[in-house]
């Protein structure tokens, strides 16, 4: 049977900002920026994406489309009885490894957009609801429950097929999750106080530019364009022969650099108005968030409660296109290698995460006594797969196709046979900065996770 293909360069677009519009553009992206300089950041971080993300992007996406198959066919093409096979391997391990805890943050959003549609944060006292994250998600079948409904969610994106499933779903999607993260923005900045928030995000801030600020910034765009883990290879596996790689880099970057933007300006002037320290992750969208939705609900309570449910959509949403991109790299190798239905391979994927997840979901509750150095399962996932398993995904992505790959190949796919417009002029410093430069960054990032 003829594999899939995304209908044309809008879907697989959509597809791939789908993947990497996140959670990490919500809840790490707004205090990075504001924590590291300001307008500073911002440009540190286009650079780090110029340099780094998209060079990886690039070598992704060539191993993906030439090869027109999941991450191990790709390794059995291009290096046909080697060890890059593990390589492979290991680009379909990451995923739903990740899918797995993703998932339970991704249940916690659905159950906090049921809370803001039940008009919890309008109604409750502002202090208790800043608790009520702890107690929600220390309880065994609440978090299990919505974690197993929301990764049902994903399956039924993932059954529908590659057109009428991811595309179709991303269509959809992404412009109403920028539609939703601007309307969130003017509310934000419209706020009384605000302007301090704005100061905080874009006033150039020299005196915070640290070598930290350097691998914050490369670590971030790294995470934020989902590289190293075989999504780039899967979904470029999915685009035809005649779409320009450029021009689908450059698109998915920029999208991605925007939203990332624009939810700086949802979150951080609404946290500046309600004079509370900003701060990132969990705590910021769970704990913070609703705690100022509450007290704006006294001076404008149907306004804030539309916002609020506004809001965990968007975060819902964000969630949901990513773990989509992650399941569908184990469900294509499933299908491509081991022959499977797509209905088969998708259910198997599914219980392996769902079993992954669920010990996961419980490592907040029942399961919180077993840690490592302080760190809970959940954490111990999520450290070992953003600071170790990433990294050397991304790594061994460079080394093959800047090292390993017949060079000609390489330029043969990158500019479509010659016919891409631009990418002949691009491709000696994109081979340069893949082969070189791109390698060495990511190394800094890796060394520095150690230190
Ligand atoms: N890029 C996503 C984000 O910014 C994260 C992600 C990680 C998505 C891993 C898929 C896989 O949140």
């Amino acid at each position: 049977m003829e594999r899939e293909k995304f209908g044309g360069r809008l879907g697989a677009i959509l597809a791939l900002a789908g993947s990497a519009i996140g959670l990490g553009n919500i809840w790490r992206f707004p205090y990075m920026v504001g924590e590291n300089g300001g307008a500073v950041f911002i440009i540190i971080y286009i650079a780090a994406t110029l340099l780094l993300s998209l060079p990886i992007f690039f070598a992704e996406f060539i191993i993906g489309r030439r090869t027109q198959s999941n991450c191990i066919g790709a390794m059995k093409k291009l290096a046909p009885g080697t060890a890059w096979k593990w390589f492979g391997a290991l680009s379909i391990f990451i995923p739903l490894f990740i899918l797995s805890y993703y998932s339970v943050v991704g249940g916690w959003s659905l159950e906090y957009l049921v809370q803001a549609c039940s008009l919890t944060f309008t109604n409750a006292d502002a202090v208790e609801v800043r608790g009520l994250f702890g107690e929600f998600i220390t309880g065994t079948w609440g978090p299990l429950v919505f974690f197993t409904i929301y990764l049902l969610l994903v399956l039924g994106v993932i059954l529908g097929g590659v057109r009428k499933g991811i595309e179709k779903f991303s269509k959809l999607t992404i412009p109403l999750l920028f539609i939703l993260v601007v309307i969130i923005a003017v509310y934000s900045v419209s706020l009384p106080g605000s302007s301090a928030g704005i100061a905080y995000l874009v006033r150039p801030d020299w005196s915070k530019v640290t070598p930290a600020t350097l691998v914050n910034a490369l670590g971030q765009s790294f995470y934020s364009m989902s590289l190293g883990m075989g999504i780039i290879i899967t979904y470029s596996s999915y685009i035809k022969k005649q779409e320009n790689p450029v021009v689908t880099g450059f698109a998915t970057g920029v999208s991605d650099f925007l939203f990332a933007i624009i939810a700086s300006f949802a979150i951080i002037p609404a946290v500046f108005s309600a004079g509370i320290e900003p701060g990132a992750g969990p705590g910021l969208i769970f704990e913070t968030l609703p705690f100022i939705f509450t007290s704006l609900s006294e001076t404008m309570p149907v306004l804030s409660s539309i916002i609020a449910i506004l809001f965990f959509l968007t975060i819902l949403i964000a969630a949901l296109t990513s773990s989509v991109s992650l399941m569908e790299v184990g469900v294509a190798y499933f299908v491509d290698e081991k022959k499977m239905k797509r209905s088969s391979a998708s259910l198997l994927v599914f219980t392996m995460v769902w079993i992954a997840g669920a010990v996961c979901s419980l490592s907040f509750g029942p399961l919180k006594g077993i840690t490592l150095l302080g760190n809970n399962i959940f954490d111990i996932f999520d450290k070992f797969a953003s600071n170790f398993l990433l990294l050397i995904g991304g790594m061994l992505t460079l080394v093959f196709v800047g090292w390993k790959m017949d060079k000609e190949a390489v330029r043969d796919e990158f500019t479509s046979s010659g016919k891409a417009r631009g990418s002949r002029r691009l491709f000696e410093s994109t081979y340069f900065l893949i082969k070189y430069v791109a390698p060495v960054l990511l190394g800094i990032v890796f060394i520095a996770n150690f230190l």
